[in-house]
């Protein structure tokens, strides 16, 4: 594996081959090693490609920019054992020589649910992701579903910009006591661990709900953010919405995602479940 920091090194390295793209911001968990396992297995690809960018521009000034765990060595060796052929590993002086003043506007989904708690977050990501894009120019590029709307509207921008790459989402990995798997985890102190497991719980309970045929789908948000915020978290919302955009559910056929946000302490944890 070989760990390449230049654009235009990386760019002269995956000449004439067929890549499959794992971007990422490090600090790498199981979860991210199940992308570049799927990445590696991906059949329009022979060269795996992960990139490891903390990227300032998806940041809010109040966030955790500077405090977000950094463990290049680390990560690299997860990376080779994973089978991964590059790493891209550029400094900010790198991607962004000058300050970043082209960006990609995401349509108005990118202002709800978790866009409307983190402006300019999916902006920041459309930013980078388009111009990790055009460096890495892959075949394949793959998100988990934990970021569940990000990689809907990266798969937006994809079709719409008609960039020749296969979007690819994979499953979220969980603990065993149902946490999604983050690196933002790191965060938790050994109490908060394992109070946060309740959020997967109450998107189990939601699901449940729905399945039982509750359709009061605004109440059901409220009092799944009531019951979390009784037991000290402070939620930012529950969000329950069509598979298919992320708009609030029309008719009784539509496939379901519950979306939801929490801080516990001072860590934000997101999580969502396909109902
Ligand atoms: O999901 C992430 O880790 C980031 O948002 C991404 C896609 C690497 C862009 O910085």
């Amino acid at each position: 594996m070989q760990v390449i920091t230049s654009i235009s090194a990386l760019r002269a390295a995956l000449a004439g081959r067929r890549v499959a793209f794992v971007p990422t911001m490090g600090s790498l968990h199981a979860g991210h090693i199940s992308l570049m396992e799927a990445a590696r297995r991906h059949p329009a690809a022979d060269t795996v490609v992960a990139s490891i960018f903390v990227n300032r521009l998806q940041f809010g000034p109040n966030e955790d920019f500077d405090r977000y765990p950094r463990s290049l060595e680390a990560d690299c060796a997860k990376l080779a054992a994973a089978g991964v052929d590059f790493v891209f590993a550029p400094d900010e002086a790198e991607l962004y020589p000058e300050p970043q003043a082209y960006k990609v506007e995401p349509p108005a989904m990118g202002n709800e649910i978790e866009g409307e708690f983190r402006p300019g977050f999916f902006r920041g990501v459309c930013t980078v992701v388009l111009k990790l894009f055009n460096i890495v120019q892959p075949k394949v590029a793959l998100f988990g579903k934990k970021d569940y709307q990000q990689l809907a509207i990266v798969h937006g921008m994809v079709r719409q910009l008609a960039l020749p790459i296969e979007i690819v989402g994979v499953d979220t990995l969980r603990a065993d006591d149902g946490l999604a798997l983050s690196s933002r985890n790191l965060y938790l102190s050994p109490a908060e661990r394992i109070e946060a497991t309740q959020l997967h719980q109450s998107l189990c309970a939601l699901r449940d709900a729905i399945g039982a045929g509750q359709r009061n789908f605004a109440e059901l948000e409220r009092s799944a953010a009531a019951a979390l915020d009784a037991r000290g978290w402070k939620t930012d919302y529950f969000a329950i919405r069509r598979r298919v955009d992320l708009q609030v559910p029309q008719g009784a056929d539509d496939a379901l995602v519950i979306l939801a946000a929490s801080r516990l302490g001072t860590t934000r944890l997101i999580d969502n479940l396909e109902v």
